[in-house]
């Protein structure tokens, strides 16, 4: 469904990422683990197209989308969401999740999609009409990633949605993702620097350090890597 090939990202003279290449089919959780500054981010963010790749080719659905700007990839489906979450403090629960559905117009999937994800995360049920402000870091993930769902998404990419939150909720996030993956049939790309539990979920994992993919393989046999498990595991 997505295939990056030979990318490279520069921000002026600092270059971000020379040459990744990664795939994601259709249907299925990836994960791209590296620790803090390896590229993630810039990955996600070329792929939406809010950076532009100095070269390399991003294939998404059979066309190229690496010089699209970034309402034309979000209209084909793909949807980012960002590190720290971004969600609009001053609305509320409710005011946010109608604002992923902006570009809907079939009213009854909105009420429908809204349930879901009500369902998925009844800690907004219970705060649907407090601000967004008053959240916990946890909730507001939960808040993003269901605004995201609201945009009737066929890719989302989720930037490291654990940073900075209680591990309890962490757990219950990535129990809801893999939910989201079967019941949506959504294809997923998770970006983590919590590679232990992205691992977990995903089948498929790509190590990513200073720019490059190190290391890729089926997810097992990613954690079982000695080098990953000295360098991202903590073994
Ligand atoms: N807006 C920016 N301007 C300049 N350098 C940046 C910018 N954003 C990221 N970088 C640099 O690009 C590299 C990759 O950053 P990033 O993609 O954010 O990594 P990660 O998400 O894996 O932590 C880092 O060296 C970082 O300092
Ligand atoms: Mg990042």
């Amino acid at each position: 469904m997505l295939e990056i090939e030979n990318l490279h990202v520069s921000y002026g003279a600092i270059k971000a990422l020379h040459g990744v290449s990664l795939k994601v089919p259709q249907g299925g959780i990836v994960t791209l683990i590296g620790a803090n500054g390896a590229g993630k981010s810039t990955t996600l963010r070329a792929l939406s197209g809010l950076v532009k790749p100095a070269s390399g080719s991003i294939r998404y659905d059979g066309r190229e989308i690496s010089k699209l700007p970034p309402e034309r990839i979000v209209a084909g489906g793909l949807c980012h969401v960002p590190e720290g979450r971004m969600v609009f403090a001053n609305l509320t629960v409710h005011e946010n999740l109608k604002m992923g559905a902006y570009l809907q117009r079939d009213r009854k999937w909105i009420a429908e999609q809204t349930e879901y994800v009500f369902g998925l995360f009844p800690r907004l049920k219970e705060r649907e009409n407090q601000s967004a402000g008053t959240l916990s870091g946890g909730e507001q993930q939960m808040l993003a990633i269901g605004r995201a769902l609201l945009s009737r998404p066929k890719f989302l990419m989720l930037d490291e949605p654990s940073l900075g939150i209680a591990p309890l909720l962490v757990k219950t996030i990535f129990e809801r993702i893999v939910e989201i993956n079967r019941e949506q049939g959504l294809t997923i790309l998770l970006v983590e620097q919590n590679a232990n539990l992205a691992l977990d979920i995903s089948s498929y994992a790509y190590v990513l350090e200073t720019g490059k993919i190190l290391i890729e393989g089926p997810s097992a046999l990613v954690k079982a890597d000695p080098q990953v498990q000295a360098a991202y595991l903590g073994a």
